[in-house]
């Protein structure tokens, strides 16, 4: 049976739209990730998942998963009180009476780490330990881009670009009783999340592969220098944090790095589909319903007008994905309640039928459904909430 009769069958009676998972799929990605992060440890990037059971899902799956990186305090907050552990939150946060809630949350027991890049991070947190007796583990996140005269490669993220602004804000960290350095994080975004095989644009990923070349070899050199200055003041890190799913192969290989972040590749959305060095399976998807019939060749849907973060572009759109060959109309995309589709193909599609979509990023699709079916084979094995269907909206 081929894949699109194979979900037809399975989500035949539920109502559409809906978020599925394919759990053979999702499978398979987990053992690439494992795979490609070499011996390293894997922290899971929870903000390309957004569902608790399947964080948990994944964590319990081999013993290399450890640790949950998440995006905001509140999320992390969620995820320890549900009993996850190892909870890095992976951008600074400054608002009081979360990182009041966190401080009490440490003093539990639980180990939560808190992102730091400047000193006004650290002498806030100082003040908000002070007041409570705790001491906040931190992790320094230190800037990875690469920048030539007119081009900035990479993310605008961390001012930490120099070893001397490194040391200066450990040297910070050691002066303030409240607060702990325990980690390093690094995110070469410039090589974890750009696409270098992209089809038709053959001098675009010649061009990628280069620039990504170059940043490899210098983030490598700048990663090693910076980590082995900092062990040589006498600094013992639990974690050194790299990398992403598109780096995976690459970071892992770097002797400093203890552990590797991923997310994006367990669902592997579309773009994640273009990855000289990682290759899943599209493992997740969502499913809308044909109501309309506007002319021959043409199919209408209700909903799908979910288009990813980021530069806006055609690639944040989602990708009309099962039956092979249902294409968006240019001039209409994903709209707010209806969704025209394209299709000559084989498929008789009539009204009730299923449209099987691909959302462009893997965690955002789950802010639009309020639970995720998991499908094996043709069948509908579980339901999860997602982080919206257990009422929670953390950004
Ligand atoms: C700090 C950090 N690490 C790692 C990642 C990689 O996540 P993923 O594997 O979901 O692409 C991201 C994604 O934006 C990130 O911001």
């Amino acid at each position: 049976m081929n894949r699109y009769e194979r979900y037809r069958r399975a989500l035949l009676d539920y109502p559409k739209p809906l978020a599925f998972l394919d759990l053979d799929s999702l499978t398979t990605n987990k053992d690439r990730i494992l795979h490609a992060a070499g011996s390293k440890k894997v922290r899971i990037v929870s903000k390309s998942i957004r569902c608790v059971p399947l964080i948990r899902h994944l964590l319990a799956t081999d013993d290399r998963f450890e640790g949950v990186m998440c995006y905001t305090v509140s999320e992390a907050l969620f995820l320890s009180r549900q009993g996850l552990d190892d909870l890095l939150v992976a951008y600074p946060a400054w608002e009081r009476t979360s990182l009041t809630d966190v401080g009490k949350e440490v003093l539990r027991g639980k180990k939560l780490t808190l992102m730091v890049d400047d000193e006004e991070h650290i002498a806030r947190l100082e003040e908000v330990g002070q007041g409570i007796g705790v001491v906040f583990p931190v992790c320094l996140d230190m800037d990875l881009s690469v920048s030539w005269p007119g081009l900035h490669f990479g993310v605008r993220r961390s001012p930490i670009r120099s070893q001397k602004r490194l040391i200066d804000v450990v040297k910070g960290i050691e002066k303030s009783p409240s607060v702990k350095l325990e980690g390093i994080m690094g995110y070469e975004a410039q090589v974890a999340g750009v696409g270098d095989q992209v089809p038709g644009r053959p001098l675009t990923n010649r061009l990628m592969r280069l620039l990504k070349g170059h940043s490899i070899r210098r983030i490598a050199q700048q990663r090693g220098e910076w980590i082995r200055e900092l062990k040589e003041l006498g600094l013992s890190l639990r974690f050194v944090n790299g990398g992403g799913t598109g780096s995976l192969k690459v970071t892992s290989q770097e002797d400093v790095i203890t552990e590797v972040a991923a997310g994006s590749g367990f669902f592997s959305s579309v773009l994640f589909d273009h990855y000289r060095d990682f290759q899943g399976e599209p493992a997740a998807g969502f499913a809308l319903e044909i109501t309309r019939r506007p002319t021959p060749g043409i199919v209408t849907c209700l909903g799908g007008g979910y288009p990813a973060s980021g530069a806006s572009g055609s690639d944040r759109l989602p990708t009309p994905w099962l039956p092979e060959g249902a294409k968006l109309l240019p001039l209409e995309g994903a709209g707010e309640v209806q969704t025209p589709v394209q299709y000559e193909g084989s498929f008789a599609l009539g009204l009730g039928d299923p449209i099987f979509f691909r959302h462009a990023k893997a965690g955002e699709m789950c802010e639009r459904f309020t639970e995720i079916l998991v499908i094996k084979g043709d069948q509908v094995v579980d339901r999860h909430p997602t982080y919206r269907g257990e009422g929670k909206c953390f950004l």
